[in-house]
């Protein structure tokens, strides 16, 4: 009788208590709403080193760790929040050279511009009547996906002299890689020149080359990759900081790019929705498909749960001539001013959590709806943005639902 009492009093309390925890801890977000996180299959080993790549891209740079002198932010989190879209405040501005030639600037501030800097160091400013770019930073989601891929699967959709008269060329951007690159099975050599994948004029060869760079240009934190600080333009200033260098060590460095590899691909929200179903097949009829190709899958993989997979980015990783209202005139190794990497349309619709409840679209950020990111669609993409334009407004919303629900 006691024991049964002591049960209901038990129950009695701890109802109302789960309730009322349920208010102050509301629960975790679903795995769908979400972008950190890793890809199913990795060993506990390897998870472990998820881990530590996932500390180390969240810690933050003091001037007393490595930061600067000249730099622009001072983690990587901080510009790619919970790993997705930044926030304008965070874009970063590129400048150099309106030709493909090479950086002019490369030794003399180029080719970022570092906007702050640690106490008795000068900021940068960029120098009078250069060529310049806006980058706002990209989701950094699945891109183990996109790094397993080979050469041989990404230039089959190339056509450089658009020889199946589509009006789509897309060509790949061949790069003088640093001298840390090992070249891999996978990657084809171009007379010394190997193609790019990362970034939004795919100036980066592996995810390794993408993250050294990282860490000097938005930093300013020296490895033993690359040894020097960021340049300055006429920079008045040249004393380094007072922390010795590499101010992060090589297996940190490593860590981070295997977090990059192994953060999951976003996972596809309200698959049955209608408008979503029949708004993709408004997406492939108007040849969106054609540049954000829906579908890859990964030859083998060094990691096993990278292996044959088939996953569903929306990119073809190749460049195109994107027509002059997205010409900056600004190029990079050999894409020219007008010219941009397809970027992954997957995880577009959870964008906004990661940008301050709107859209922020585009390679400089500024299309603050998807509708707006088409029409500004033009060279190669013209036809596709017209047939667009064309649909009734319901299709036009059932398109967009579709890229929203990816
Ligand atoms: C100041 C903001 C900023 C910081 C700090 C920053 N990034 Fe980025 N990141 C960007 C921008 C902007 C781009 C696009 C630039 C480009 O096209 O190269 C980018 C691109 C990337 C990409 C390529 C993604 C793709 O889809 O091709 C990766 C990977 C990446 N960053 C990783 C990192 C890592 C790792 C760090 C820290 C070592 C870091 N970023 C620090 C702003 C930032
Ligand atoms: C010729 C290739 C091509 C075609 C066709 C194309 N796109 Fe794009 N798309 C791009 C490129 C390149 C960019 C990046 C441009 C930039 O950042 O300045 C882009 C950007 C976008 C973005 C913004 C993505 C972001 O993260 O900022 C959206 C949304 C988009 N495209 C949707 C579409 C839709 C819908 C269609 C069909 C009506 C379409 N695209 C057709 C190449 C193409």
């Amino acid at each position: 009788m006691k024991n049964g009492l002591l049960i209901v009093v038990i129950i009695g309390f701890t109802i109302p208590l789960l309730i009322s925890c349920e208010k102050f801890f509301p629960p975790a977000p679903a795995d769908d709403e979400v972008l950190d996180g890793f890809v199913e299959g990795l060993s506990s080993e390897q998870q472990a080193q998820f881990l530590a790549g996932d500390v180390a891209f969240n810690s933050v740079f003091t001037a007393e760790t490595g930061l600067g002198p000249s730099f622009v932010a001072t983690s990587c989190g901080s510009c790619h929040p919970g790993d997705g879209k930044g926030h304008p405040f965070t874009t970063l501005i590129r400048f150099g050279q309106g030709d493909t030639t090479g950086n002019s600037y490369l030794d003399n501030g180029g080719p970022q511009l570092q906007n702050r800097a640690i106490p008795a160091h000068s900021p940068e400013q960029l120098p009078p009547g250069v060529p310049f770019a806006k980058f706002t930073p990209p989701a950094n989601t699945g891109l183990g996906f996109l790094a397993a891929l080979t050469d041989a699967q990404i230039l089959a959709n190339a056509d450089p002299n658009d020889v199946n008269g589509d009006g789509i060329s897309g060509i790949p951007n061949y790069l003088t890689p640093p001298s840390y690159f090992q070249p891999q099975s996978y990657q084809q050599n171009f007379g010394g020149k190997y193609i790019g994948r990362f970034g939004k004029k795919a100036a980066a060869i592996t995810l390794l080359h993408q993250t050294v760079n990282a860490y000097v240009q938005d930093i300013g934190v020296t490895s033993e990759f690359a040894m020097s600080e960021p340049s300055i333009y006429n920079g008045t200033n040249p004393t380094p900081d007072n922390v010795p260098d590499p101010e992060v060590d090589g297996a940190t460095v490593q860590n981070v790019v295997f977090y990059l590899r192994t953060l999951k691909a976003p996972i596809q929200r309200s698959p049955d929705n209608a408008d979503a179903i029949a708004g993709k097949q408004l997406f492939l009829n108007a040849n969106c498909g054609k540049c954000h190709i829906p579908q890859w899958t990964t030859p083998q993989s060094d990691i096993a749960a990278l292996s044959n997979k088939t996953f569903y980015p929306y990119t073809d990783l190749l460049l195109h001539d994107m027509g002059s209202e997205l010409d900056d005139g600004y190029t990079e190794g050999s894409a020219k001013t007008s010219e941009w990497r397809t970027p992954p349309l997957w995880g577009i619709g959870l964008a906004k959590n990661s940008q301050g409840g709107q859209y922020f679209l585009l390679h400089d950020g500024r299309a603050i709806t998807i509708h707006d990111a088409i029409m500004v669609h033009g060279g190669e993409a013209a036809n596709s943005k017209n047939q667009y334009k064309q649909l009734s407004e319901t299709d036009k919303q059932r398109l967009i639902k579709f890229l929203e629900t990816r």
